[in-house]
């Protein structure tokens, strides 16, 4: 294989990045980008590649969620705060009720760019380029915004700055303290069987806790019940960005992408000989790829081999999104080549990406119902191949939006226009999320049986 160097992916053919016209402009924002402080260190990633090991060899379980795409309007510390509060109840639900830790990795602080069916929109007979995420251009429908603006990357990484910081305050302030978990019950949630659930499961917990007080064992001594782990992640789909972040760590020698601990390559740039699997294979942080119904089992071969030569366990983690109906087909091949090939990989199920659907009022959304399908398919085939389902990839958040159709408080198609917020693809709510999390709990308990 050729020579890797942070700029390598350059001499390899690029889908889905934009077209910017001012070349002196976009290098003067990536020569600043260089100086910049990195936003995550490499011993942090190296950090979550020991943590997914565990999920890669079946001790652990992968909970990585948050938006489709961050967004400066939304930018808000009530919206980290509740999307944090909501994975941290997923968490514990998980933990508590399906008996395994969980590696919580945020799909935030720096998901800003986005991969598009079609490079132009057109609405009204106006044709105009395609919205590829605030760290590119404008989610407006006027020819100004579309024009892909360099500077927006220096906006989007002092917002990943910001969010990362007030994640780690999160994690390790005491909102994670496990003597808070009734209060990450989120203002809004509906009080509803999956709340009186969670508030059961959560006075359980309480219980557990003045038990081992009594016994010694309380925040003060033990920081694992005072903190918690709590990792970002996003697509790396912009590759100028992610080249400027791309640094060489001290203590190894090695190139560590300090955008974010883990990245991942998307459905629709994981061609082999294109840019984006050139760049990742390259980094040494914990990387993924998504795995649609087109992926072809022994091109999943080539990638693991490309991506983890070392076969390093927790190295690479592979995103299955195939869409209800069509988990019980697609992925038995891609697991039989794997492990015919003895290759070490996390496997974990992104429920979303392949239930979109247009709502008769033309909302872009996901049923709730097809999202918990794909989610038992993909347990259900695990159980059959005698194989760990490690891990579970959403789109969600901690506010109440009407995104996603049905769940236990049911959203429907004419809720969707109240609270429709997502800059990109329809999310979870919190209600939502955590059905899901009982569901998974659910699976959980039955795999370790
Ligand atoms: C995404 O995760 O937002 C995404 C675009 O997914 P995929 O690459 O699986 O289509
Ligand atoms: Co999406």
């Amino acid at each position: 294989m050729s020579i890797w160097s942070p700029s390598s992916w350059q001499n390899k053919p690029i889908l889905q990045q934009p077209t910017y016209q001012n070349k002196a402009e976009l290098d003067r924002v990536l020569a600043e980008l260089k100086h910049y402080p990195p936003l995550v260190f490499a011993g942090e990633a190296r950090s979550l590649k020991n943590q997914l090991a565990n999920v890669a060899n079946g001790e652990a379980f992968l909970l990585q969620g948050g938006d489709c795409a961050e967004s400066f309007s939304e930018f808000h510390a009530d919206n980290i705060r509740d999307t944090f509060k909501a994975l941290m109840q997923m968490a514990v639900v998980m933990t508590y009720a399906g008996g395994l830790p969980v590696v919580k990795v945020g799909r935030l602080g720096g998901q800003f760019a986005k991969p598009r069916s079609s490079n132009t929109e057109t609405i009204d007979g106006v044709e105009l380029d395609s919205y590829r995420g605030d760290i590119i251009n404008g989610v407006e429908f006027t020819k100004e915004a579309r024009v892909p603006d360099p500077e927006r990357m220096i906006k989007a990484y002092n917002q990943a700055s910001a969010t990362q910081n007030l994640l780690r305050a999160f994690a390790s302030g005491g909102l994670a303290d496990l003597h808070q978990v009734h209060k990450w019950t989120l203002d809004f949630a509906h009080q509803g069987e999956v709340s009186k659930k969670y508030e059961a499961l959560a006075q359980e917990i309480g219980k557990s806790l003045t038990f081992m007080e009594a016994c010694g064992i309380t925040s003060k001594t033990y920081r694992t019940l005072r903190e918690t782990d709590f990792f970002t992640s996003h697509e790396a789909l912009l590759l100028p960005y992610e080249e400027a972040f791309t640094r060489k760590d001290s203590i190894t020698d090695e190139w560590y992408d300090t955008s974010a601990h883990m990245l991942w390559i998307g459905d629709r740039t994981r061609q082999l000989d294109g840019a984006h699997v050139e760049f990742l294979r390259g980094v040494k942080n914990p990387i993924g790829v998504k795995a649609g119904p087109t992926m072809d089992p022994e091109d999943l071969v080539k990638l693991c081999n490309t991506l983890n030569p070392e076969n390093e366990a927790g190295r690479l983690n592979v995103i299955v999104r195939m869409g209800a109906g069509k988990v019980g087909d697609g992925l038995p091949p891609l697991i039989k080549a794997v492990e015919r090939e003895g290759l070490k990989v996390v496997w974990s199920c992104d429920p979303m990406h392949g239930n979109t659907i247009k709502s008769s009022n033309n909302y872009k959304t996901r049923p709730v119902d097809a999202i918990l399908t794909e989610m038992k398919e993909f347990f259900q085939v695990h159980k059959a191949e005698g194989t760990f389902g490690g891990g579970v990839h959403l789109e969600m958040t901690g506010k109440n939006v009407t995104e996603c159709i049905g769940g236990s408080f049911t959203v429907t198609e004419e809720d969707l226009s109240s609270r429709y917020h997502t800059h990109c693809d329809p999310r979870l709510n919190a209600d939502q999320s955590l059905e899901l999390a009982f569901l998974i709990a659910d699976s959980l308990k039955e795999a370790k049986r």
